[in-house]
């Protein structure tokens, strides 16, 4: 594979949509929404955010996001949030996954973090998520609690970790 790590523009959102489709996280977050409103949504937040790509012979296969942690971490306990990132989500396309793709866009996304000036990132999976646990740890990041929340469902947790440079 020849892999190219980036940042997105504009022009790449429907094919970052496309792969959050094939991963569930459309489902997950905007349920019955149509992809035009989706689209319009992604659209609206791509200013605010940074999204980062992984494209093999230019086809966008894995995405990472992430924004500031005093604008988007929301957990019912106090942790530091200034100079800290948040972990917005990240996806590869199911034919990819398994090949060291997430791992390499966690990487980029620590080193693009780092150079903006971020004293570290958290992130929040779901207890359930085998790949996105083992994901984190492998990354270097320490899980700090479990939490019940409202995006999970009842038999899941919150798992809130965090990774300081
Ligand atoms: C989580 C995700 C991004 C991992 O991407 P990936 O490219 O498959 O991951 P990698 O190949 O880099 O593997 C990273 C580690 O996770 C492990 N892993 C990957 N898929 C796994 C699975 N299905 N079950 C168990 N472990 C898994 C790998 O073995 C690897 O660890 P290792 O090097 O010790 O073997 C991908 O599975 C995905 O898109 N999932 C759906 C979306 C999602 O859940 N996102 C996270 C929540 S926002």
């Amino acid at each position: 594979m020849t892999l190219k790590l980036r940042l997105a523009k504009k022009s790449d959102i429907s094919s970052i949509i496309n792969v959050m489709n094939k991963v569930g996280y459309i489902k997950f977050r905007f349920k019955n929404m149509s992809l035009n409103k989706v689209q319009a949504t992604i659209q609206s937040e791509f200013p605010s955010r940074s999204f980062l790509i992984c494209t093999e012979k230019k086809k966008v296969i894995g995405y990472a996001i992430f924004g500031s942690a005093e604008a988007f971490l929301m957990c019912p306990f106090e942790v530091e949030k200034k100079g800290f990132a948040y972990h917005l989500g990240i996806g590869v396309d199911p034919d990819y996954q398994g090949k060291g793709v997430g791992l390499l866009l966690t990487e980029f996304m620590l080193k693009v973090i780092r150079a903006e000036g971020f004293k570290g990132i958290y992130s929040d999976v779901g207890s359930n998520n085998v790949a996105s646990l083992k994901l984190q740890k492998k990354m270097g990041f320490v899980e700090i609690k479990r939490y019940r929340d409202s995006k999970r469902t009842k038999e899941t947790y919150n798992v809130l970790f965090k990774k300081e440079f």
